[in-house]
């Protein structure tokens, strides 16, 4: 491979972007997660940690033994007759609409007549203990008429079986630009799902009140949505039902709309019963029963210069939805928003199918399809490197957005932020990523059997929601006369430190301590009608939904103490704990008292909805992103080629979160964020047999990383220049998805450490589990012998 040409050198004007207008107290600060001390004591309380209400019944759901069946008989009276069973709760028994599907139908709460996937919910059972629910729920008799089923991409394609329309995006003339390219490639990569393993499975609590009044306390990061579905299965309006999240034990989207379907049979369980039911489902049972991160095919045709630039490109992209839409349109939108990461694509056509299979149905996980979009690209910056001997950073860097042209996405946004370049000339010299790559080769030319591999793969994240209505948020603020501070919102606590983050804001406008803001469970009875705690946007919106909150009984104080101090209000400062103006000052609790005997309101609503976005969804043209999130990493990896094993020796990461609102939680949201993109694309592997079962569903088949697989060298930094060019919460940036993909340099590592053991293209799909890696090195190898022998 070729030695490294210089890279851009860091671009000053990056650094005149606008800063934050005052210097802060609070907002800036790495103060740690407000529950870290409960997470590491287990005194935090997750759902099942709550003291459990008298006659409490809890709920088993028997799971469908068939992929595609007709269900011929259902008989549950041996479950009711069963010991210890209060009711037994199947599809014709639910009062209202039996579907929970939050864009569009298709996800029944129990099948009725017809199952779609091993593992769908038939029916349930609330007992007297789960042991004696499921003890009954097995002793119904379900008999199925077995019909044939699809399972993978590739017999859903041949079928055209697609559960939403085919999307088509285009920019320039993809077909014209390939006819005339100096040179062209073909390839086709396949990339796994993931479970999301949260450590805390799915769970919901409910409780039934007087009349028609439900309260569920459901580990979802869409409470709104939950209160929706539970009113509409259970025929009341929505004012009758609230839902309850203090915090999830992790999400990572798989409870954006999936949690639903676990409170919605709490609930009708309860609504039946009238007694408080529990569904907290099994880890085997929750891994067969909800919807996973979508694989995906991609096919690819790319054409480029003799310097590696593209000059016309085009994706077919499959991503497998599973048994129905669920959340599957927004996620393949963004699997081909994405497929341009980082890099200018000048004639571009992606065509993107929805498979329909008869598996669950794929969901939210982290990056939202965008992760799969980008694992096509890079895909294809690597294939042109190799093709052109040249390194694949050279590739990747030549075919960065520029800063005034070639700057237009295949969606038409123009990137007014691109940061890319100087961010990864930054990392790629912090990381000696040059001198680095030439040990490799040194390695690697020294030592026949382990082999080393090098990568540096760039970030380039949308921040929005692509679904418009749904960047909107609003908060409920209160101030007491001691001077302490309620804070609600709409966003829900994962472990992100969400809640740390839009206090610290909180505490800023007000000028006190952030001790002094109370940080509150969700619920829909402070807030309503507000979007799942989704697409990273978390803190821009609910901390800017909050600022208008505390900003507007800030103006209340400030107009009855300027009034007392003899000065306009906007002289008034709120600041380490004081309101001052005039020269005079008071501590903020007496400011407040004098507020409140001036009869003024210490509680405010504070509403927000992210400016500048538009979008056409037919044409796929727009603007659905307010900004973007940048990063890069450099992974090195060293493989055994004779059994395929590896490991990480060193991993560097530069990550843009803009003016960080909390850089010990971001921090932590990186690193996390890697190891869970690395774990996706390495050893977590899903599989289905032939009959659609999936047989990896714990943890003694599926692999996440554990602590001994982060990497013993491991170099996270914030970008310190990092500032948002946009308006958004004090010039921070989103932080939950974009270090996700991240892992993608893991993975290009490996395909270097392959490439090593021959010549031309690298076939590697991921995750690359050992096994795979074998297998691409064995396949290698037999090209290079063969040509050997040919050559004698
Ligand atoms: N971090 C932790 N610890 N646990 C989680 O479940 N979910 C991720 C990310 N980081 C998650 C997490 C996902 S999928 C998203 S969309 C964001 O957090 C949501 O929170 P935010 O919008 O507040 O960043
Ligand atoms: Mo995150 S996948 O948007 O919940």
């Amino acid at each position: 491979m070729n030695v490294l040409t210089p890279l851009v050198e860091p671009d000053e004007a990056a650094q005149s972007a606008p800063l934050r207008p005052e210097a802060l107290r609070v907002v800036g600060q790495p103060l740690p997660h407000d529950s870290a001390v409960k997470h590491v004591c287990g005194e935090a309380v997750y759902i099942d940690d709550m003291p459990e209400p008298r006659e409490l019944l809890h709920a088993y759901v028997r799971l469908s033994a068939h992929a595609h069946a007709r269900i011929r008989r259902l008989d549950v009276a041996p479950a009711l007759a069963s010991p210890g069973v209060a009711a037994v709760l199947k599809a014709a028994d639910i009062p209202g609409v039996n579907d929970v599907g939050p864009a569009f139908p298709g996800d029944p709460i129990f099948a009725d007549g017809l199952v779609e996937y091993v593992g769908q919910s038939l029916f349930a059972v609330a007992g007297d203990s789960i042991a004696l629910a499921r003890q009954a729920a097995l002793r119904a008799v379900v008999e199925y008429e077995v019909l044939p089923a699809v399972l993978s991409i590739d017999a859903a394609l041949e079928q055209k079986f697609f559960v939403l329309p085919t999307q088509v995006m285009t920019n320039g003339d993809s077909v014209a630009a390939l006819a005339s390219a100096a040179h062209r490639l073909q390839g086709r990569i396949e990339v796994g799902g993931q479970d999301h393993f949260y450590l805390e499975g799915q769970i919901a609590l409910a409780v039934p009140g007087e009349d028609d009044d439900m309260l569920v306390y459901s580990s979802t990061q869409h409470p709104t949505e939950v209160q929706h579905l539970v009113a509409r299965s259970l025929k009341r309006p929505d004012h009758a039902v609230i839902c309850e999240t203090r915090r999830m034990g992790g999400g990572f989207g798989g409870k954006e709309s999936q949690a639903s379907l676990i409170a919605v049979v709490a609930a009708l369980l309860a609504a039946k019963t009238r007694r408080p039911v529990k569904l907290r489902l099994d880890r085997d049972d929750d891994m067969q029963l909800t919807g996973k991160r979508h694989d995906f095919r991609i096919d690819w045709d790319v054409g480029f210069d003799r310097n590696g630039r593209i000059q016309g490109i085009e994706f077919m992209l499959a991503g497998r939805c599973g048994m129905s839409p669920d959340l599957s349109g927004a996620i393949n939108d963004r699997a081909m928003f994405h497929s341009d990461n980082a890099y200018y694509l000048p004639n571009v056509t992606i065509v993107s199918h929805r498979c329909k299979t008869h598996t669950v149905s794929n969901t939210a996980f982290r990056g939202f399809g965008g992760p799969q979009g980008m694992m096509g690209i890079e895909a294809v910056m690597d294939a042109i490197a190799r093709h052109l001997l040249l390194d694949p950073l050279l590739v990747r860097t030549r075919n960065f957005y520029g800063k005034t042209d070639r700057n237009v996405t295949p969606y038409h946004m123009t990137v007014e932020d691109n940061i890319a370049p100087e961010l990864v000339a930054e990392l790629a010299r912090t990381s000696e990523y040059a001198k680095r790559r030439r040990e490799v080769a040194a390695f690697n030319a020294a030592s026949p059997w382990i082999k080393r591999g090098i990568s540096l793969t760039p970030v380039k994240f949308g921040i929005s929601f692509t679904l418009l209505h749904m960047n909107q948020a609003g908060a409920l603020v209160h101030v007491y006369t001691d001077g302490s501070v309620q804070l609600n919102h709409g966003g829900t606590e994962m472990g992100q430190g969400l809640f740390l983050k839009v206090a610290q804001v909180v505490a800023e406008e007000f000028g006190i301590g952030v001790e002094r803001v109370k940080i509150t469970a969700t619920t829909t009875e402070k807030v309503p009608n507000t979007s799942p705690t989704a697409a990273s946007s978390g803190s821009d919106l609910n901390g800017k939904a909050a600022q208008a909150a505390a900003r507007t009984i800030r103006a209340r104080i400030a107009k009855v103490i300027a009034g007392e101090f003899g000065v306009e209000p906007e002289e008034i400062a709120f600041r380490d704990g004081e309101v001052r103006g005039g020269g005079r000052s008071l501590p903020f609790a007496d400011a407040v008292k004098h507020a409140y005997r001036a009869r003024v309101s210490l509680s405010s609503t504070g509403y927000y909805a992210t400016p500048k976005l538009h979008y056409d969804t037919k044409l796929h043209r727009g603007r659905p992103f307010f900004y973007f999130a940048y990063g890069a990493s450099v992974s090195e990896v060293e493989v055994d080629t004779l059994t395929g094993e590896y490991r990480l020796r060193r991993v560097d990461i530069l990550h843009d979160v803009g003016a960080s609102l909390n850089p010990a939680i971001d921090l932590g949201q990186i690193e996390g964020g890697f190891v869970q993109g690395m774990g996706w694309l390495t050893t977590e592997e899903l599989w289905w047999d032939s009959q659609g079962r999936l047989r990896t569903h714990a943890p003694s088949t599926y692999k996440i990383p554990a602590v001994g697989d982060v990497p013993v060298d491991f170099r996270t930094s914030i970008w310190k220049r990092g500032r948002n060019r946009e308006n958004a919460i004090y010039r921070s940036k989103a932080v939950g998805e974009p270090p996700l993909m991240h892992g993608i340099s893991v993975f290009h590592a490996l395909r270097d450490a392959v490439g090593a053991c021959g010549d031309g293209l690298v076939e590697l799909d991921s995750p690359a589990t050992p096994e795979r890696v074998l297998f691409a090195i064995t396949k290698r190898r037999a090209a290079a012998d063969h040509l050997a022998e040919a050559a004698e």
